[in-house]
């Protein structure tokens, strides 16, 4: 619902290693507007651990949002480029890459490099990249990597939760959160989502969600009393934070972990550590950057291939724009 794509049609001609075409880059800071213009570019040889490719879609996200307002944490001054993730086709590889040329693949751009997949080519990490399995759609694979990429980083290796446990998922109608709600199914929980509005609650059944709660206009914690029985919930993913978080928090069960991920409401939610201790809980923060150990990150990309294939896990794609409706 909230996963928003870029399509992206590429005009540009091709040379023996170089290749130019247009980026969307963050000049300055700002609205999206006046910020974000679109340059000609040109991309070279691809260095070790990235391939080349020749985008034609592109996850649009709530980190873009803060990347062009300067509130995002890890990217310094303009200008740089947008867009985490990208798929499309493989034109240059480096010297013993995981791909080949011609190979479709999604993965995380070099956005930290300030190279994003906002472009009609772009440079994605070898090591967080898939080949696109044959189901997915082109809009599907670009809004893949990043929620999913994160949600396991959640939910296998900093907060994993087990099947049988109760996962709540806020901001489930997000990217993050509609990732995270699917993953917790296929792992095997139970998943209470959270959301703002009827039809955002609708979207999450659709989704796989076992219990849904309007944080708007239901009593949060009486619902999550009833839902669990009392006992609370052992795992809560938060992109949001804020009040909504801290009000989640209050459903936690003992030993329970809170995945922190994000702060769309504009705040991390609020820790009290003396509540921590004597409720016996767990804040964990999360942020989606790749295993050390290389062949633990590329096991990670392959399951989350495996479960794509298998149809347990879908980018769901809300609106898809254009490559000129950037701004
Ligand atoms: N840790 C990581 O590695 C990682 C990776 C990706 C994203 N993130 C972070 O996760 C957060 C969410 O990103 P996303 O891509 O999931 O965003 P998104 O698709 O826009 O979803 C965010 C959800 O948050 C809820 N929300 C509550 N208050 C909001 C507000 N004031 N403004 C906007 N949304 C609000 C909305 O749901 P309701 O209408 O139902 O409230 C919305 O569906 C961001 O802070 C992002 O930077 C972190």
């Amino acid at each position: 619902m909230q996963y928003l794509v870029l399509k992206i049609v590429t005009n540009c001609i091709a040379r023996s290693v170089m290749f130019s075409g247009r980026a969307w880059r963050v000049l300055r800071f700002g609205e999206p507007k006046e910020a974000v213009e679109l340059q000609e570019m040109t991309w070279g040889e691809p260095p070790s651990g990235q391939a080349l490719i020749r985008v034609r879609t592109a996850g649009a996200g709530f980190p873009d949002v803060m990347m062009t307002a300067g509130h995002f944490p890890l990217l310094g001054a303009p200008p740089f480029g947008l867009g985490e993730e990208a798929a499309g086709e493989v034109v240059a590889v480096p010297p013993n890459s995981r791909f080949a040329v011609g190979d479709q693949v999604t993965g995380i751009t070099a956005f930290l490099e300030g190279r994003g997949g906002y472009a009609e080519y772009a440079y994605v990490r070898e090591e967080s990249a898939i080949r696109i399995p044959a189901d997915m759609t082109d809009e599907e694979a670009g809004g893949f990597p990043i929620g999913f990429r994160t949600a396991y980083a959640g939910l296998v290796e900093r907060a994993p939760v087990e099947a049988g446990q109760t996962l709540l998922v806020l901001g489930a109608a997000g990217s993050s959160g509609a990732s995270a709600l699917q993953l917790g199914k296929a792992v095997g929980a139970t998943v209470i989502a959270v959301a703002g509005s009827q039809e955002k609650l609708e979207f999450c059944t659709r989704y796989g969600a076992d219990h849904v709660v309007n944080y708007r206009t239901d009593d949060v914690t009486t619902r999550i009393d009833e839902i669990t029985g009392g006992c609370g919930v052992d795992v809560i993913y938060d992109p949001v934070g804020g009040d909504t978080a801290a009000t989640a928090l209050k459903s936690i069960a003992r030993n329970g972990r809170i995945a922190m991920i994000g702060v769309a409401s504009g705040a991390p939610v609020p820790l009290d550590s003396m509540d921590m201790l004597l409720r016996n809980y767990t804040a964990v923060g999360v942020l989606a950057t790749p295993h050390d150990d290389p062949d633990t990150e590329t096991a990670a990309w392959d399951r989350l291939a495996n479960l794509a294939k298998q149809g347990a896990i879908t980018t769901p794609v809300g609106t898809v724009y254009g490559f000129d409706e950037v701004r």
